[in-house]
């Protein structure tokens, strides 16, 4: 089975310099390799936006931001980065309400920041997760749909939206869901995006934890469209050790 069409989306934090430019080399030939269909979106750092746009030129790689501010365009808003500031170097995604990002009272922020961001016409990559609490709760799976349901409020353009599930407890712990849960989980999500007939086509992928050695396990869970990897995507070798093993 190929990959063909499969996320695989960096997400590389607070992390990179210049120099690990020079890391997305080996990556950039592989995805030129075999008409490779995988989607592949790095999501370096602002510092990093114009120099990752640069080097994935020419190929079929694209690059996104991290957050982005809820007013589109420019305002008197100190160490903000606004939507259309991030389409000016070349983004064309944005990851919004990651768990890292979304505190108490960005929460309220998340439904605004992805208006901005369809404003400027980015595409958009909505997280959502339960944190460790939520699951010991059995609350999984109203934190989803509050998340989902107040994110996605009053939008249009929803082919620009993507979903990623990650659990908070998954995150840089090597833990992952167990596949049922999973399954479960990434299946309440499609429902619940049922809501509103305009997101039935809405890709949902998985982040957490995601490196070599559970993504063949992964890949065989076949409602996931694809993959928001952090840690294990700052090493080019893992990164394309980890496309390469989700041929399957
Ligand atoms: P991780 O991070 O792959 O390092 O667990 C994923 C994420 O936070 O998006």
């Amino acid at each position: 089975m190929t990959n063909n069409n499969i996320y695989f989306i960096a997400n590389w934090k607070m992390f990179g310099s210049l120099k690990s430019v020079n890391s997305l080399n080996k990556v950039v030939s592989y995805s030129k390799k075999n008409k490779y269909k995988a989607k592949i979106i790095y999501c370096p750092p602002y510092t990093l936006l114009k120099s990752f746009v640069d080097r994935t030129k020419n190929s079929n790689i694209q690059i996104g931001a991290q957050d982005c501010h809820i007013q589109p365009k420019y305002g008197p808003f100190t160490g903000a980065i606004s939507p259309k500031m991030i389409k000016d170097l070349g983004g064309k995604f944005v990851i919004i309400g990651h768990s890292e990002t979304r505190d108490e009272n960005d929460n309220n922020k998340i439904n605004l920041k992805i208006k901005s961001a369809l404003e400027e016409n980015l595409d958009v990559i909505l997280c959502v997760g339960e944190k460790l609490t939520d699951k010991k709760n059995n609350k999984t799976k109203s934190v989803l749909k509050k998340q989902l349901l107040e994110g996605l409020k009053n939008l249009n353009k929803l082919n620009k939206i993507i979903i990623a599930y990650e659990p908070v407890w998954s995150i840089g712990t090597g833990i992952i869901p167990k596949e049922n849960d999973l399954i479960k989980n990434i299946k309440f999500i499609r429902d619940t995006l049922k809501w509103s007939k305009k997101f039935t086509k809405s890709k949902v992928l998985y982040g957490g934890s995601v490196n070599p050695k559970n993504i063949k396990n992964l890949m065989r869970i076949d409602n996931i469209d694809g993959f928001l990897i952090g840690g294990a995507s700052t090493n080019e070798k893992i990164f394309i050790d980890i496309m390469k093993k989700s041929i399957i």
